[in-house]
């Protein structure tokens, strides 16, 4: 990362590609994904942490990225929605979430799938309970929540066969 008086050069990695943004330090991961590179399939909900619409991966972990400076991401390695399917092909936790009904506007699904890959990757998805649990920071204002949680459960058992 270079710096000059009021912007920084950051080599930032977004699902698997390195782009080079010349940015304030102050500006927010999401704003970074979205306005610079494009990739609006992040969502930008509240800006406070509350409905993790901006959920995405970092190091394979989910984080919100409305409470991330772009500068943190120089050297991780970012993940969007975008990267998830293989051409036509879902990711399995796509594919769950349209087998459960497990949306209906949309607008908290980039958010709340991203979150679920992390939580299957990480062995949590063991029961409703612990999805519930786990999911408790991403908000869906149509659903009632119960596909979601089915998707999830669903795809982590599909995910888990195949291992
Ligand atoms: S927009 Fe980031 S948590 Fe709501
Ligand atoms: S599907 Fe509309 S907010 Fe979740």
């Amino acid at each position: 990362m270079t710096e000059s008086t009021e912007t920084v050069t950051l080599d930032l990695t977004v699902n698997g590609r390195t782009h080079q943004v010349e940015l304030e330090p102050r500006e927010l991961l999401v704003d970074v994904l979205r306005e610079r590179l494009g990739l609006t399939g992040t969502n930008l909900g509240c800006e406070t942490t509350s409905c993790g619409a901006c959920t995405v991966l970092v190091d394979g972990r989910s984080v919100k990225s409305c409470t991330m400076l772009a500068v943190q991401g120089q050297g991780r390695d970012v993940r969007t929605i975008e990267d998830l399917a293989d051409g036509e092909v879902l990711h399995p936790v796509q594919a769950a979430f349209q087998r459960c009904h497990g949306l209906q506007c949309g607008f908290c699904t980039p958010g709340m799938v991203m979150a679920s890959v992390s939580l299957i990757d990480e062995g949590r998805a063991t029961d409703e309970q612990s999805v519930r649990a786990a999911l408790k920071g991403n908000l869906c204002r149509c659903t009632g929540y119960q596909n979601i949680v089915a998707a999830v459960l669903s795809a982590a058992q599909e995910i888990e066969a195949d291992r």
